[in-house]
């Protein structure tokens, strides 16, 4: 990178740093303080990284002022709007979006790579039937290393192109293999004439005592899910994972990393916690009782929050959030479900938030999980697996940005350092 500016940092003690000044294509320009510590002895202080780029990247941009989220410089609505995900996958990883042979190609690749080791279903027998699906899933992708041992070496091009295409064909499998475990049915294989989503449905809901039937407009819900959380930038997960790798683990061991951090209610398991939280008003009186609820969340003591509602980075509306409302609507109205009273409930729950100065003056809109919830429940998705299903379609980003991070020439293995405010040195007497 080169430095088109500086910025002059002045220490109390009159000593004078001149800092070198990036610009990227979109977004803050940024201070390089990676001398900071030679030439002044001092750190940065920034805990939660509110103002810390940890890497330059080509791969997703978020705009939060404006509400715009790109990858590779599409906006997300065109992408959802025209694309499959697969060939976002293909986007994401390889930069472009595949003309028509690429994009032939690289569906085969993926298909061919959907069933998993038959071994994989015995480690899966010894978790417990009501174990989480977030703690079966980081299990099982962790595992993958020890069934896949051929491709796990991270330096090398072309294992890590072999583990992108296993963790991306593999997890809707494992995903349907730890549902179905946790509701005590047959585990169904995958079928390789069906497209990647409508496969992940079948192996979900289909029973080997019934035909199952593909729906159409169902599929494209799940497929646009899956479209929307592909990748958002540097977010906790991501960062996870990069710093994962960048001790040189292998593939699988980084990205259930991604997932464990994944399942936090703060970030992926936010769609969960929000679905649970319109369950709970709506036993405790529905709509009548939203005032209530509302009140409680302001009240700083009460520790709730709108779940659903808020992110680090948009500041103005969540454009993931505006699709998914789009398409509740279509799957509601394809199962006939337009009154669904927890539809209803979200939203009355989101027009009053909207209009209520404790939101507005935050800046705190719906996020993409406000919705998918309601559209997975729709489905027939239960809501322990919600984040599952996010950790699913987040796989792809995740290898595209830990590509990324092994293919820089300045990459390093990360180590943040601290501010130690312990307690002096001291003996043992
Ligand atoms: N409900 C009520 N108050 C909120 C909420 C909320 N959902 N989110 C933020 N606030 C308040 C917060 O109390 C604080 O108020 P004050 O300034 O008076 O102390 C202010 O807004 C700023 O909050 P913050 O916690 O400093 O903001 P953050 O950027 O650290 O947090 C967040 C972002 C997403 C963790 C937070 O908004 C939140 O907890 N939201 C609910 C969980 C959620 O829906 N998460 C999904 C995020 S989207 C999916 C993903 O990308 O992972």
């Amino acid at each position: 990178m080169n430095a088109n500016g500086k910025a002059t940092l002045t220490l109390q003690n009159g000593t004078a740093v001149d800092l070198p000044v990036y610009s990227g294509a979109h977004g803050p320009d940024v201070i390089d303080i990676r001398k900071l510590y030679g030439q002044t002895g001092m750190f940065t202080y920034d805990p939660g990284f509110m103002s810390t780029a940890s890497c330059n990247s080509t791969i997703t941009f978020i705009d939060g002022d404006k509400g715009e989220l790109l990858y590779r410089g599409y906006p997300i609505e065109q992408l959802a709007n025209n694309c499959d995900f697969l060939q976002v996958c293909y986007l994401l990883l390889y930069g472009e979006l595949p003309n028509p042979e690429q994009r032939k190609d690289f569906v085969a690749r993926v298909t061919n790579h959907t069933m998993v080791h038959e071994q994989m279903q015995f480690f899966l027998r010894g978790f417990r039937r009501d174990a989480h699906p977030m703690a079966v899933m980081t299990g099982l992708v962790g595992a993958m290393s020890a069934f896949y041992p051929d491709s796990m070496n991270l330096h090398d091009k072309e294992q890590r192109e072999i583990s992108a295409i296993r963790l991306i064909a593999k997890l809707p499998t494992l995903t349907a293999m730890a549902y179905k475990y946790t509701v005590g049915q047959p585990l169904i294989y995958p079928r390789n004439d069906l497209g990647y989503t409508a496969n992940f449905m079948r192996m979900m809901f289909a029973v080997p005592a019934e035909e199952y039937k593909v729906n159409d407009v169902l599929v494209r819900a799940l497929d646009r899910i899956f479209i929307l959380h592909a990748d958002h930038e540097q977010n906790a997960s991501t960062s996870t994972v990069r710093l994962c790798a960048s001790s040189g683990t292998n593939p699988f061991a980084a990205i259930a990393a991604g997932v464990a951090c994944l399942w936090g209610p703060a970030h992926g398991g936010a769609n969960e916690a929000a679905l649970n939280m319109l369950y709970d008003i709506q036993k405790n009186g529905g709509v009548e009782k939203i005032g209530e609820f509302i009140a409680q969340v302001k009240d700083k003591n009460s520790n709730v929050r709108l779940m659903g509602f808020g992110h680090r980075v948009y500041k103005n509306y969540d454009p993931r959030a505006k699709l998914m409302r789009e398409t509740c609507h279509e799957v509601l109205n394809e199962l006939g479900l337009q009154g669904d009273p927890l539809f209803k409930l979200a939203m009355a729950l989101e027009k009053i938030a909207l209009e209520d100065d404790y939101f507005v003056s935050r800046k705190l809109y719906p996020n993409v999980d406000f919705y998918s919830g309601i559209v997975q429940k729709a489905i027939g998705i239960p809501v322990s697996l919600f984040t599952a299903i996010f950790a699913l379609a987040r796989t792809v980003g995740w290898i595209a940005q830990l590509n990324e991070m092994i293919a820089d020439p300045e990459y390093k293995i990360g180590r943040p350092r601290q501010l130690y405010v312990g307690s002096q040195r001291r003996d043992v007497k």
